[in-house]
């Protein structure tokens, strides 16, 4: 099987509870909404995070939109302000995501929000993804349902034809409900300064929000800020400096080791076993843990360059450089 066409499950309630325990275990799930075709995955586990980007052939981790049945379980993962609350009432359920301040006790993964402590949210206006969302019970990460540089899919077969089959790695179910009515993605606006900017034109025109809240930077009269989507997302980068290709830790570091052959009293190890999808899992969390011990450096070993090896790597590169 080259593709995930076997994947494909017409979208009646029995398949969607199979999706949404498969979701719970920690499969992806590829899933209409009225915008695209989304590749699903529980947002609260760190690992079935990581498998959307090995899934989709990133070469990098960017931070992924959480869809959400409504407002309350917005508000139970990300806070909201009055503009939130503006924008929510007046196109939610819709083609509109809001980049919002994470809640630390969500127990969102950190490879969602790529290190930052902000949260993308959304609630999508499909009755098939709101049913999947309130039956599974958790917040979904969903980026398109395709793969790295591929067009978004509008249609079922766009994603089979995409993504790999689910042995290889691909969505585990395709639930197919014909079309998408948008056909474009939501409209990204990051209301987690005091400025809020346009991220990201898509589904919902930049001056109805305009309406409601006020001019936007990078929004329609503003030539000074960058327009190039999803090109304003910031990077976290930890405090500490990282020192990448070390064999061992110097004086003062803090080493993280990757696979059996790092040494024991390592502080971290990104995955003892040099399973990359876990490695991804844990990096950001042990990035986290190692900057606030506060050491005069974090030493990494190296990470082979294939697989999600390419999307870590890039964010050690990008830590380090700094
Ligand atoms: O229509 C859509 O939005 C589709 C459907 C499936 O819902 N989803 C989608 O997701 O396009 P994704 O993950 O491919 O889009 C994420 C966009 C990127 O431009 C990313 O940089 C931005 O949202 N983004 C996500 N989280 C962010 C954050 N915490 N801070 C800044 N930008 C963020
Ligand atoms: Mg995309």
């Amino acid at each position: 099987m080259i593709d995930a066409s076997n994947a494909i499950r017409c979208a009646d309630d029995a398949a969607i509870a199979a999706a949404a325990e498969a979701l719970r275990e920690g499969d992806l799930v590829a899933f209409p909404t009225e915008t695209v075709y989304g590749l699903g995955a529980d947002a609260t586990n760190e690992r079935a995070v990581a498998r959307i980007f090995e899934a989709k052939g990133r070469p990098h981790f960017n931070p992924l939109i959480v869809h959400v049945p409504g407002l309350a379980e917005a508000e139970r993962i990300a806070v909201l302000d009055d503009r939130a609350h503006r924008l929510a009432r007046r196109f939610w359920p819709g083609a509109l995501t809001l980049v919002l301040p994470r809640r630390d006790d969500a127990g969102l993964s950190k490879l969602v929000s790529a290190g930052l402590d902000t949260v993308a949210v959304r609630v999508p206006a499909h009755p098939l993804a709101e049913k999947l969302l309130t039956a599974v019970g958790r917040p979904i990460a969903a980026p398109s349902a395709n793969r790295s540089g591929a067009v978004s899919p509008t249609r079922a077969v766009h994603v089979a034809g995409s993504l790999p089959s689910p042995e290889a790695g691909g969505p585990a179910i395709i639930l197919d409900s014909g079309p998408c009515a948008i056909g474009l993605e939501s409209t990204v606006v990051d209301l987690s300064g005091a400025d809020a900017a346009l991220l990201r034109p898509g589904g919902i025109a930049v001056e109805e929000i305009e309406a409601e809240i006020g001019a936007l930077a990078g929004g329609g009269d503003d030539d000074t800020a960058p327009k190039s989507p999803g090109m304003m997302s910031r990077h976290y980068a930890p405090a500490t400096p990282l020192r990448l290709d070390a064999a061992a830790a110097g004086p003062g570091e803090a080493l993280v080791g990757f696979g059996p052959t790092a040494p024991a009293d390592a502080a971290a190890n990104l995955s003892p076993t040099g399973d990359l999808l876990e490695a991804a899992a844990n990096l950001f969390e042990i990035l986290h843990r190692l900057d606030a011990e506060a050491h005069a450096s974090i030493a990494v070993m190296p990470v082979p360059y294939e697989g999600l090896g390419l999307a870590i790597n890039d964010r050690l590169e990008r830590a380090a450089r700094r």
